[in-house]
């Protein structure tokens, strides 16, 4: 039996957010794995990609390891994990990955650009990661949840996965 679930989307999709409501409504623990990656590395997400993204990229694969490791949990990750397919089956291995699929439109609503370091060339740059990932997101997916509407009902469907 699978012992985790996975949150894949866009960012400013609400990995996040709902990962934790999730989490506290489940009683499991939470992990964010860019949280993970800062408390790991003392640095910030800007500070990693100072170094190029590949850098970035490649601590971001040993925190998919960790985290592989671990049970019961939920997990949020970054937007660009479904970029190295490793990152997926280390996660995917014990996991159940759930694609949460946000309207780009309403992402472009309330994102916060500016600690997002991919996102500095604004709402273009968003719109360009959308097209390129959108199908990766749901080749990836065991499950895609819409989150179009409002937060209690997207957490009470991913609860309904675990179930
Ligand atoms: C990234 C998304 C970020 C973070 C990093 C790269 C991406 O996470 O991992 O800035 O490539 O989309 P969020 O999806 O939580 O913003």
């Amino acid at each position: 039996m699978k012992n985790k679930l996975v949150i894949i989307g866009m960012p400013g999709s609400g990995k996040t957010t709902i990962g934790k409501l999730v989490a506290e409504k489940t009683g499991k623990s939470f992990i964010d794995l860019d949280e993970f990656i800062v408390e790991w590395t003392k640095k910030t997400i800007p500070q990693l990609f100072e170094k190029g993204e590949d850098h970035f990229r490649e601590i971001e694969t040993r925190a998919c390891m960790e985290i592989a490791k671990r049970k019961d949990l939920i997990v949020s990750t970054g937007g660009g994990v479904i970029k190295k397919p490793i990152n997926i089956e280390l996660l995917g291995d014990n996991g159940v990955i759930v694609f949460l699929d946000r309207p780009v439109d309403l992402i472009m609503a309330d994102i916060i650009v500016q600690s997002r370091p991919l996102l500095k060339e604004g709402k273009e740059k968003l719109l360009a990661l959308y097209e390129e990932r959108y199908e990766l997101y749901k080749k990836y997916a065991d499950e895609i949840i819409a989150n179009d509407r409002i937060i209690e009902e997207v957490c009470t469907d991913i609860i309904g996965i675990m179930n």
